[in-house]
């Protein structure tokens, strides 16, 4: 469907995610106007044709409003600022941070209420997968809402799924983050037990990449394992939230999950020992301590499978 030239979108939160989504829409020409609480790291999206709003209420005039936050407290506050004059509004939120289903639903009430669509479009990539265009959405919600966010979600991302009505993506993103938590502890566990034996994380990893079991994520998580670098993509702090939405919605539908509140007890520990100014990748650094190691970086150029 080609994008409508009036459609004006709106952009609530510019962090490492919020930034480069909606820059991409920027990038893409699309009509964006950005709003973050702290003004200054939106700023920089002007210089691809960004406008930036002082107020998050002045969003309230854009015909389709994203908003990419951190939890559902959050996501509340932000769209009660945006609504708060009850005058003008968008005609659809699409809302992509990870959130709880009940999160979701009690959005859905308040914007359905109003007369706005809602599309729940939570995502799967950090903010260099986002850069490498390879992003994806999962979206829930009318499918006339999703028909009408796509042509958006196509700037943004390299595909969208729509897996029905309500919450549904929520869940499926919920699970996603389940997974990520357990296979980068797993994925520790066994760099290290292979370097204990004697193998070098870089030779270790460079099999496991090219091995049925890797994946975009081992690929891109290997620089961070090889050398060391810990820059933050996703902090530990989130990657917890996540965790525990998906142990509430494992005890709601009676699942057990064994493996996520091992996982999770992990995360925890790494946060209660200080590693929170990290990525969440440190996971790494704590077993290594937990199996008696120091670890150096090996300086070894290893690629990440985006660039
Ligand atoms: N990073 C990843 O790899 C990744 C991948 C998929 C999904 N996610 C999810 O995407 C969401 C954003 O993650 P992120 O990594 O971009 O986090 P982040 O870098 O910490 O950014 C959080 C953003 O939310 C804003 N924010 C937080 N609380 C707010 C509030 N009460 N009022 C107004 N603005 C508020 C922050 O504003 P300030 O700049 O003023 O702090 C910032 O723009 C989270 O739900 C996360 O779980 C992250």
């Amino acid at each position: 469907m080609p994008i409508k030239k009036k459609q004006t979108i709106g952009w609530i939160g510019a962090g490492r995610m919020g930034y480069e989504m909606a820059g991409r829409l920027a990038k893409a020409g699309a009509d964006v106007m950005v709003w973050n609480r702290t003004k200054a790291k939106a700023e920089p999206l002007t210089k691809y044709g960004a406008k930036i709003a002082d107020q998050v209420s002045e969003l309230a005039a854009r015909d389709i409003v994203f908003c990419m936050v951190a939890t559902w407290t959050d996501v509340k506050e932000v769209i009660t600022k945006l609504l708060a004059s009850g005058k003008t509004k968008p005609k659809m939120v699409i809302e992509c941070s990870s959130i709880s289903l009940e999160g979701s639903a009690a959005l859905r009430e308040i914007l359905e209420s109003k007369n706005i669509q809602y599309l729940a479009a939570p995502v799967s990539g950090n903010a260099k997968v986002i850069k490498a265009g390879k992003l994806t959405f999962v979206c829930s919600g009318p499918q006339k809402a999703f028909d009408i966010a796509k042509p958006f979600l196509n700037l943004i991302a390299a595909n969208s799924s729509y897996v029905g009505e309500g919450e549904l993506s929520r869940i499926v993103k919920i699970c996603h983050n389940v997974f990520l938590g357990v296979v980068t502890q797993s994925l520790a566990e066994i760099t290290i037990l292979a370097q204990k034996a004697g193998v070098p994380r870089h030779a270790f990893l460079d099999f496991m990449n090219q091995s049925v079991m890797g994946s975009t994520f081992t690929r891109y998580k290997t620089p961070a394992f090889v050398n060391l670098d810990f820059k933050v993509t996703f902090t530990p702090q989130l990657l917890r939230k996540d965790m525990d939405l998906g142990l509430d919605a494992g005890r709601r539908f009676e699942v057990p999950m064994p493996l996520a509140s091992a996982a999770r007890d992990l995360i925890q520990s790494m946060i209660g020992q200080g590693w929170t100014e990290q990525d969440f990748a440190t996971l790494l650094l704590q077993q290594a301590g937990a199996s008696g190691i120091k670890l150096k970086p090996e300086n070894v150029e290893v690629g990440d499978g985006l660039s």
